[in-house]
């Protein structure tokens, strides 16, 4: 008699939920100020351990500047062309920097309406005027735009800009720059060597306020991370398109539904050959498949990282059209024993299905390094998109990338198994507008912490040695609301 099948289903793990667990109590030897919620992907610190996800309602350039000035990281999407990643990227990497060394410049015989094209389309607004050998002859800002039509139409750069360019040299302080600019009463400084040659902008808007958790590169811009497909574009032209984002990119998260397929690990390879950022691989759910990837692939030392889960999201339904599925918490703790016992330096990012605050301790118990969420952000205001109104309630789309209506654009049909037409694996749908971004993560935040506190957790690292326990229907009951004559 055989027990094959049987025995699958009654040795499997349990796969559990973030609702099937909660953590038990600790000892608190720390203060509620002491505790510390920063950690890190790899070499990258990150003052606040939360990722917003890369998909087209809720990152494009605007919440990955938020998410990074607040100390965690946006992963822009790829559901566009090469040239708006670019675009996009660029963007990112020159926000908030102190000195923008990408300034973007123009010929004094240029047309007005050309530097009104740049500025309305690169979010710029005031271009440095610079000859043919690089050196300054002028500044042409917004406040510089004639008013009358046929001007912006024929008129010169030459004759509007100002050309009586106050600068600054080459390793001058902040403090050094803010004084010039507030003596000058200007918003720009252009940075000039002694042979008057461009070295870079100093914008007013990037020297304050401060943001003194923001993740940054080792030269003071702001971490940018992009989805990537893993499959090798086999075009030349693809492939310098690449190789220009790359330079504006510190991390690459390869971007599909079940990465554990030889045709997307061999894509990466040769991926990570052409490109020279750091890679994060995902996703992923099971410890083989961790193992695998980290104990019998060839890739370099720039794979830091693992993306896991499939099937949580709130927008998904790969598991429910598919059959397979490894919901978040089940493969974060799945994926942390695998890089515990193979590659203890590899980061784990535990990515959707998290509807509570109180769902990220859980996450960090099971071993992850950092959280990635869509559900939490696609409501705010740096999200993409419009605030409609429904029934009186403000809300705002938010789509799975699998979703007919994301997919319709035909560059993100290699996220899920390739040639799929029919089956749909995201749903879209309204989620309800929530404001800006810092609103929802401060309560993210404090849900963490506090839980951190109650675990008995000062760190990332002490949170992921503490005791999780499943709990029964009854206990779920019992641990939300209840016998309340209220509806919730
Ligand atoms: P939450 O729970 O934050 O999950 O909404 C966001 C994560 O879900 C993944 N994702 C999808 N998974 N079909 C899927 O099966 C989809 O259409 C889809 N779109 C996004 C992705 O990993 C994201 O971070």
């Amino acid at each position: 008699m055989s027990n094959y099948y049987r025995d699958k289903i009654h040795s499997s793990d349990l796969i559990a939920t973030f609702d099937d667990v909660l953590i038990l109590p600790g000892f608190t030897n720390f203060s509620a100020s002491e505790v510390n919620i920063s950690s890190h992907l790899e070499k990258y610190n990150l003052k606040l351990p939360i990722l917003s996800s890369a998909m087209d309602t809720v990152t494009e350039e605007n919440m990955a500047i938020n998410m990074a000035l607040r100390g965690g990281l946006g992963v822009l999407h790829r559901n566009c062309s090469y040239e708006r990643q670019l675009e996009m990227v660029r963007i990112v990497k020159r926000a908030r920097s102190f000195v923008i060394d990408d300034v973007a410049t123009i010929n004094p015989s240029a047309k007005v309406s050309k530097a009104k094209y740049m500025m309305d389309n690169y979010n710029i607004s005031g271009i440095v005027v610079v000859n043919e050998a690089n050196k300054v002859c002028g500044i042409f800002t917004k406040r510089d735009i004639p008013f009358l039509e046929d001007d912006i139409k024929n008129g010169a750069i030459k004759d509007y800009m100002t050309k009586d360019v106050i600068s600054i040299k080459p390793g001058a302080s902040r403090e050094e720059a803010l004084r010039i600019l507030y003596e000058s009463r200007k918003e720009k400084l252009p940075v000039i060597d002694k042979d008057g040659l461009l070295k870079g902008l100093i914008t007013k808007k990037d020297l304050a306020p401060e943001f003194p958790f923001a993740s940054k590169d080792d030269e003071g811009h702001l971490l940018c991370a992009l989805a990537l497909s893993p499959k090798f574009p086999e075009s030349s032209q693809a492939q310098n398109s690449l190789k220009e984002i790359d330079k504006y990119v510190d991390i690459f998260f390869i971007d599909v539904a079940d990465f554990y397929k030889k045709d997307d690990i061999e894509g990466t390879m040769k991926l990570m050959k052409l490109l020279e950022s750091d890679f994060v691989l995902g996703n992923i759910g099971t410890y083989q498949a961790a193992e695998y990837l980290i104990s019998k692939c060839d890739f370099n030392e720039r794979f830091i990282g693992l993306k896991v889960g499939m099937g949580s999201g709130s927008i998904c339904t790969t598991s429910i059209q598919t059959g397979v599925g490894a919901p978040t918490l089940f493969a974060t703790a799945q994926v942390a024993d695998a890089i515990q016992d193979y590659n203890p330096k590899m980061s784990l990012i535990a990515d959707g299905g998290f509807t509570k605050p109180g769902d990220l301790p859980k996450a960090f118990a099971a071993g992850a390094d950092l959280i990635m969420s869509g559900h939490f952000f696609a409501g705010t205001d740096e999200s993409p998109g419009f605030i409609d109104t429904i029934a009186g309630r403000k809300v705002k789309i938010y789509r799975g990338m699998g979703s007919k209506d994301a997919r319709v654009s035909g560059y993100i049909a290699d996220r899920y198994i390739e040639g799929s037409k029919m089956l749909t694996e995201g749903v879209s749908d309204y989620v309800p507008y929530v404001g800006d971004v810092t609103g929802v993560l401060a309560t993210l935040k404090e849900g963490l912490a506090n839980g951190m506190i109650y675990a008995g957790a000062g760190s990332i690292e002490d949170m992921k040695k503490v005791s999780l326990g499943i709990v029964s229907i009854v206990g779920q009951r019992e641990t939300s609301p209840h016998d309340l004559i209220g509806k919730f």
